[in-house]
């Protein structure tokens, strides 16, 4: 991506790491994650007009404490520390910082002795977000102390002549009220940046990487899920490439409502996608039956999806030679960082489309893999998806399986479909679906009595879920209205037959996760 402005972020741990990429490029300046400690050749062939050094957990006295090459701050790029990334400039630089010193968290203020390039245009205090277990009690040569706080000096220095900034605090995270205008300030004022990082540019750019990667003649087989990311990713192929591109749709049997007959209409009649329908959900719940264990669920449905993808592809690949695979990967996904694993990644197995074996030979197409969600929102957007696909809540490989707790049926799964159909019909009617990030129902193994017309009922129960949250890495459950919850139980209850108690999750992540499987 060198055609673009280029910032580089060096990833020392922090939390906020992610967080830091987003803000930039919320600022149409383009960035990286790298690793803490990538050679200093490796930073200068990216030609970037600025770096940031994250935070992270570590002290800079601990044995093992990630470090940066020892060139980075001679590189005459902009640099700008932030929290663990100040005390590294300050220590590798000839200042000093003691371990167990005070320590700061949470909300402070700052007071701003020096405005300079980097606090340019706030008030005179500032509200800030701090953390950090260190304190700094000495600058290197040449800086300059640009703010203070009540607990503590220095919570931002400067070198104006060699063009680097340190915080103590935050500015990427919203506590800090006016963090925003301080990366505009580094981006803009410091490092020169223009802002040339836009949809349009990248689509167009995109398109151009598919068709050198492809060929003139290659061809590329594309599984849709029905996501965005999928169908944004075989949008962009097909912008490129055009009937060159045939895209498989499994159905596994293990989706909502009328999903199957929504993507063949959608994709087909109304993007002029080819697509390839194989229902295969007689062989899923066959390799279902009896299975009770989650992981269990997730192996066998990742191994049944890629036995019929593979014999689909196959099929395809023989009648036209088909040599490419495309694939929805995220940046998120390919980050090689020490922050960005989220815990979810190893406590479940998380299964996604299109997880092929090597042996079927076919080179991966990866469009999206300098993106982040909100980004390929954007781009759906950009190629004239309808916001309806483009807003919509994420949906997990295994499909309703990991919400059936216990064994998968076909009765089952119809149940849930119906339950969890009218929950969010409501969302939708009450005008809540945006503002939610993922919601369903799930099934719960268990029965309960009830009482309905004169008669006794054993029934199913089903727990409601609704979650908050930016990055499904820790979330918050809705604070959903009684009233509308009230309404949601009455028409589950009055209108799926099976289900005679309905139970809303009330559980955060951590320690609970999203899905319940
Ligand atoms: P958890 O349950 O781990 O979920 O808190 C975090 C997010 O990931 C989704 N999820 C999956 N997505 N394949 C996927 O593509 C999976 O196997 C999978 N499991 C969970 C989940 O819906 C939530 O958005």
């Amino acid at each position: 991506m060198s055609r673009h402005e280029t910032v580089l972020i060096l990833d020392f741990g922090g939390q906020y790491t992610q967080l830091i990429a987003r803000k930039v490029r919320e600022q149409s300046v383009y960035c990286e994650i790298l690793a803490p400690d990538a050679p200093a050749a490796r930073l200068r062939e990216a030609k970037p007009k600025g770096i940031i050094l994250s935070g992270g957990p570590d002290s800079v006295y601990a044995p093992g404490a990630p470090v940066a090459d020892a060139d980075l701050f001679g590189l005459g790029v902009p640099v700008l520390g932030i929290c663990y990334g100040m005390q590294l400039m300050v220590h590798r630089l000839g200042g000093k910082v003691e371990g167990g010193g005070r320590r700061e968290y949470g909300h402070a203020m700052v007071e701003i002795l020096h405005e300079g390039n980097l606090l340019r245009g706030l008030g005179p205090r500032e509200q800030v977000w701090m953390s950090h277990g260190d304190e700094i009690v000495a600058l290197p040569g040449g800086f300059v102390e640009s703010s203070r706080s009540d607990a503590v000096p220095f919570a931002s220095a400067e070198d104006p002549a060699r063009r680097l900034y340190a915080v103590a605090f935050h500015p990427e995270v919203v506590h800090t009220t006016h963090g925003v205008p301080m990366l505009r300030n580094f981006l803009f004022r410091i490092c020169g940046c223009r802002g040339d990082w836009t949809m349009a540019s990248f689509l167009e750019e995109a398109c151009d990487r598919v068709r050198q990667e492809v060929g003139t003649s290659g061809r590329v087989l594309c599984g849709l899920s029905g996501g965005v990311d999928s169908s944004v990713a075989a949008q962009v192929i097909h912008r490129a490439i055009g009937e060159r591109l045939t895209c498989l749709f499994v159905d596994t049997g293990l989706l909502r409502a009328n999903e199957a007959e929504e993507v063949r209409d959608r994709y087909e009649r109304r993007y002029g996608l080819k697509v390839l329908y194989r229902n295969a959900s007689s062989r899923f719940f066959e390799a279902l039956k009896g299975v009770t264990d989650p992981e269990r669920k997730r192996k066998v449905i990742g191994e049944v999806f890629v036995r019929v993808f593979e014999e689909e592809a196959r099929a395809i690949a023989g009648e036209g030679r088909i040599g490419f695979l495309g694939q929805g990967t995220l940046y998120p996904d390919l980050i090689e960082s020490r922050s960005v694993r989220g815990p979810s990644a190893t406590i479940k197995t998380h299964h996604n489309v299109g997880g092929l074996p090597e042996t079927m030979d076919l080179k991966v197409i990866e469009p999206l893999r300098d993106l982040f969600k909100d980004e390929v929102r954007r781009l759906g957007l950009e190629l004239g998806l309808d916001g309806e696909l483009v807003g919509r809540h994420p949906f997990p490989g295994p499909g309703l399986a990991v919400r059936i707790l216990g064994e998968v049926t076909p009765e089952r799964v119809a149940l849930l479909q119906r339950a969890d159909a009218v929950f969010i019909d409501e969302i939708r009617r009450e005008g809540l679906y945006d503002s939610i990030a993922q919601a369903f129902a799930v099934l719960l193994p268990v029965r309960s009595v009830g009482v309905m017309g004169d008669g006794r009922t054993y029934e199913n129960v089903l727990a409601l879920r609704a979650v908050e949250t930016s990055d499904f890495m820790t979330a918050d459950w809705c604070r959903l209205p009684h009233e509308f919850l009230a309404r949601v139980s009455s028409r589950i209850v009055n209108e799926v037959r099976g289900v005679n108690r309905v139970v809303y999750d009330i559980s955060s992540k951590p320690p609970s996760t999203i899905e319940w499987e």
